[in-house]
């Protein structure tokens, strides 16, 4: 027995935050508008050192209902938590002065203005069923979704091409970094805006660059592991393993590590001239993790390619044991997750997200997802630990 966490469909998700948007305000909103979760296949914690990673859009989404106003208040009710209210001025916003789930909705309208954007004041309601703080963006899809209504009810036509969404998403980002006080890089929000239904999004964060990869996994699906294990990433642990990394970078003079990787022969020489420069041995775990993570990332995409699934499988395997032993941002409910996982016949397994919590993904021979499962489970029960729960998908669109 396990329990799956249903994606809601479009029109569930619309009549829910429809609902909520009447009974707050006594109207009907303008619209609705939806952004995806992600799960990150592989590459992990590659993005804000320049790196690669491939994620796939999720048909978990956060759903959002909005009418614009005339003066520039924001009221905000969410069905999340204990149905959430904020109010304030948009006018009045600054960098880190709105705490809470309303800093990501209040970060990004923010965001869009400080960039010169003309966005008025709204009202707004939000309800997902993307899980909370699960490590699969539920926060990048709270941003993304009020990216693509403000967008739209200010006309700034930046949702109808790439280049436009990249630049809302640099905008959720800073209403990550600079309003909800998190580190992160920009997989997160470049997933929910840039995927493509039925692809994976592999990610250049050297350039920001994109190329949409058939994501189509013959013979095998998608099990997601929510450990439900609590993940945040604003608690410093995040931030400290980003610090490193730009501690490394400039020991090595570079901007960033992937450069290091680049100007190298290969992995392995990077690897060994980086480490024979930096003398702290976190340090020098965490620059490895890093530059080899960025290499399986190079082969996995290689392998999506070929249809190469046992060795994108392996790659998975890796890409964890690198982040529980190099990294350091797995906890005993992901190891556990991963081993049982693979133990019940997945072809490759490991954490997705920032880690500390969160969840772990798994690619299991079709037709098995229900026993991984349950093997799964009957691992927690056997170790005590508070039973995960499930999500499957299939590569999902982006905001819209
Ligand atoms: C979180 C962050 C991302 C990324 C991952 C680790 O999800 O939001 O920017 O750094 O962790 O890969």
């Amino acid at each position: 027995m396990f329990t799956l966490v249903p994606a809601w469909s479009s029109q569930e998700g619309a009549t829910r935050v429809r609902e909520l948007f009447a009974a707050m305000f006594g109207t009907q909103p303008r619209g609705v508008w939806s952004a995806p979760g992600r799960v990150n296949l592989i590459g992990e914690h590659t993005d804000y050192n320049g790196g690669l990673c491939l994620p796939i859009a999720l048909d978990h989404r956060c759903y959002v209902a909005l009418t614009p106003r005339e003066d520039t208040r924001v009221r905000l009710v969410s069905a999340q938590g204990d149905g959430a209210i904020w109010e304030g001025d948009l006018a009045e916003a600054t960098a880190g002065s709105v705490e809470g789930w309303a800093a990501y909705v209040v970060g990004v309208a923010w965001a869009l203005r400080e960039a010169g954007h003309d966005v008025p004041g709204f009202d707004g309601a939000v309800d997902s069923c993307v899980p909370f703080g699960a490590g699969l963006s539920s926060s990048a899809s709270i941003e993304a979704a009020f990216a693509v209504a403000l967008d739209d009810v200010a006309r700034l036509g930046l949702a109808d091409d790439d280049a436009g969404r990249s630049a809302l998403a640099a905008a959720c980002v800073r209403a990550e970094n600079e309003m909800a006080g998190a580190a992160t890089g920009g997989m997160d929000q470049a997933a929910s805006l840039r995927a493509r239904e039925g692809y994976a999004l592999a990610l250049d964060c050297l350039d920001g660059s994109v190329h949409h990869e058939p994501f189509d996994p013959a013979g095998y699906e998608l099990l997601v592991v929510d450990t439900r294990a609590p993940h945040a990433l604003n608690d410093g642990q995040y931030a400290s393993r980003r610090a490193a990394c730009e501690a490394a970078a400039a020991v090595l003079e570079v901007a960033t590590l992937r450069e290091w990787l680049d100007s190298s022969a290969d992995v392995e020489t990077a690897v060994a001239s980086a480490l024979s420069r930096l003398s702290e041995d976190t340090t020098r775990r965490r620059v490895r993790h890093v530059l080899t993570e960025i290499d399986r990332t190079r082969a996995a995409f290689t392998a999506m390619q070929a249809g190469d699934w046992g060795t994108f499988g392996l790659l998975m395997d890796a890409s964890h044991a690198s982040l529980r032993d190099d990294y350091e941002v797995t906890v005993r409910e992901l190891d556990l997750a991963v081993e049982a996982a693979r133990a019940a016949g997945a072809i490759g397994a490991r954490m997705t997200g920032g880690g500390f919590g969160g969840s772990a993904v798994a690619l299991v021979p079709s037709g098995t997802t229900a026993a991984v499962a349950t093997a799964v489970v009957g691992a927690f029960t056997a170790a005590g630990l508070r039973e995960p729960v499930f999500l499957t998908s299939r590569a999902a669109g982006s905001a819209g």
